[in-house]
C-alpha cells in the first residue's frame, strides 16, 4: 500500500492526488493548516507568497502516518513564489524519512520553478523514485490525467506488467514481476 500526501488550497493538487490514488493502491492524506488559510485572492497571494518565501513552517491538523506501512510515499505541492508550499515544508520538516521511498509532485501555473529541490532538501536522494510537475492542472483534466498515467507507468506503478498476447485478451495476462 502507497500513500498520497498533498496539500491543495484550491484543489488542483487534489486533483492529482485523486488520479494517481485511481491508478495505485494507494491512500489518501490531505495535509491543512491547523489555523485556517481563508483570504481573498489577493491577500492568498500575498501572506501565501510571502511565507513560502521565508520557509515558514506552520502548525498542522493532527495527523498520523505509520511510515513502515507504506511502500511509496507521493508528496505533492503547489508551487507558491517559486518554490513549495509551507504546509508541505512543515510536514518535510517533521517526518521519519528512513523507511520509504518518495514520489515528488507540484501544480503550478508557470513553471515549477524550485519545487523540487526545495523537497529533495529533506529527503535523501536515494529513495526518490520519481518527480513530475503539472500544469494548469484543473483548466486540461484530460491532459492531465494522461500525464499522471504516462509518470507512473515510466516509475512502474502500479508495477504490474502484462505480455505482448494480454494486450488482445486479457485473460492471458500474466504477471511478469
Ligand atoms: C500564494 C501562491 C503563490 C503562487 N506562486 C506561484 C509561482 O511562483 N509559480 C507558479 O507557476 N504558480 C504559482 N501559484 C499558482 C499555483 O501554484 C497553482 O495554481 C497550483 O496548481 C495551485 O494548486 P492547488 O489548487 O492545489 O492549491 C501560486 C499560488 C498561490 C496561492
Amino acid at each position: 500500500m502507497n500513500l498520497i500526501v498533498y496539500y491543495s488550497l484550491k484543489g488542483n493538487t487534489k486533483f492529482v492526488a485523486k488520479k494517481i490514488a485511481l491508478n495505485t493502491e494507494s491512500k489518501l492524506l490531505e495535509l491543512k493548516y491547523k489555523n485556517d488559510f481563508n483570504y481573498s485572492r489577493i491577500l492568498e497571494m500575498i501572506i501565501g507568497g510571502a511565507q513560502a518565501l521565508v520557509h515558514y513552517k506552520p502548525q498542522l491538523q493532527d495527523y498520523s502516518i505509520q511510515n513502515d506501512k507504506h511502500d511509496t510515499i507521493f508528496i505533492g505541492t503547489p508551487v507558491w513564489a517559486h518554490g513549495i508550499s509551507p504546509v508541505i515544508r512543515s510536514f518535510l520538516n517533521s517526518r521519519d524519512i528512513s523507511v520509504n521511498k518518495y514520489a515528488l509532485f507540484s501544480t503550478y501555473k508557470a513553471s515549477e520553478g524550485r519545487s523540487f529541490s526545495q523537497m529533495k532538501k529533506y529527503l535523501p536522494e536515494d529513495k526518490i523514485i520519481g518527480q513530475a510537475g503539472f500544469q494548469n492542472v484543473l483548466q486540461n483534466k484530460e491532459k492531465t490525467e494522461r500525464e499522471v498515467k504516462d509518470w507512473l507507468s515510466a516509475m512502474n506503478f502500479p508495477g504490474k506488467k502484462i505480455n505482448t498476447a494480454a494486450k488482445n485478451n486479457p485473460k492471458k495476462a500474466v504477471n511478469l514481476n
